[in-house]
């Protein structure tokens, strides 16, 4: 039987990848899954318990306990809990307990967009259609810097430039499911483009997957 139609969308921070996942799952009507966000999550409830992000069992058991209410707290969308959620993800039980959770979304008859950096590589490697969407560090870091700065957070682009090749080091370089493309995925190279541009090249993409999909 062919997997259901899942859409993994997977790059580093600041790539436009969120865009794209969720303009992706309002066109194909399916949810979506933002996976950082349970990271940010278990990093921001653990350092909220006032425990080290270095601390695999009491990481671990945040993230089991982890309930998706819990996801709806804005303060996990910050630059800071981005660095708590990158540290957090180092720990392969931290990984194995949210396993699950994302698991059930690739399987959805109806298909999905999941969002992250292992998504296609690991959480759902029978996806039928993978992109990585990546941007130079420098154009990241500006297009970050503008939201930040655009909603009144003080920070200096060479601050946001210094911590997206710090999480793009960790991310990439951790032994647990780095981040990395996957051999079947289509690479998006952004630097160059508007997010409508991006959105349009994914959308295009998909669509080819979807054809190819369709016929097997
Ligand atoms: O996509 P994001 O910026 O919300 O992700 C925050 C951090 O969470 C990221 O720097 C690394 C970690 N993460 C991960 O390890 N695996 C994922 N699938 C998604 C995020």
């Amino acid at each position: 039987m062919k997997p259901p139609f899942v859409i993994t969308v997977d790059g580093p921070a600041a790539s436009g990848k969120g865009t794209i996942a969720s303009r992706l799952a309002a066109d194909h009507g399916v949810q979506m899954l933002d996976s950082g966000l349970l990271y940010r999550a278990v990093g921001g409830l653990l350092a909220a318990e006032g425990k080290d992000l270095d601390d695999v069992e009491a990481a671990t058991a945040v993230a089991e306990g982890l309930t998706v209410e819990q996801l709806s707290n804005p303060a996990f969308r910050t630059r800071a809990a981005g660095e708590l959620a990158s540290r957090v993800a180092v720990h392969v039980p931290v990984r194995n307990a949210l396993f699950r959770l994302q698991k059930s979304f690739c399987l959805r008859p109806e298909g999905a967009v999941l969002d992250g950096r292992d998504m296609g590589t690991v959480i759902c490697p029978e996806a039928p259609a993978k992109l990585f969407v990546t941007a130079r560090p420098e154009v990241r870091a500006e297009r970050r810097w503008k939201q930040l700065t655009g909603q009144g957070e003080p920070v200096t682009l060479e601050d946001i430039l210094e911590d997206i090749r710090k999480r793009d080091e960790r991310d990439g370089g951790r032994a647990a499911s780095p981040m990395r493309q996957a051999d079947d995925a289509v690479l998006l190279d952004t630097s160059e483009m508007t997010i409508d541009h991006a959105a349009d090249a994914a959308r295009r993409i998909v669509e080819a997957a979807r054809a190819r999909w369709e016929r097997s």
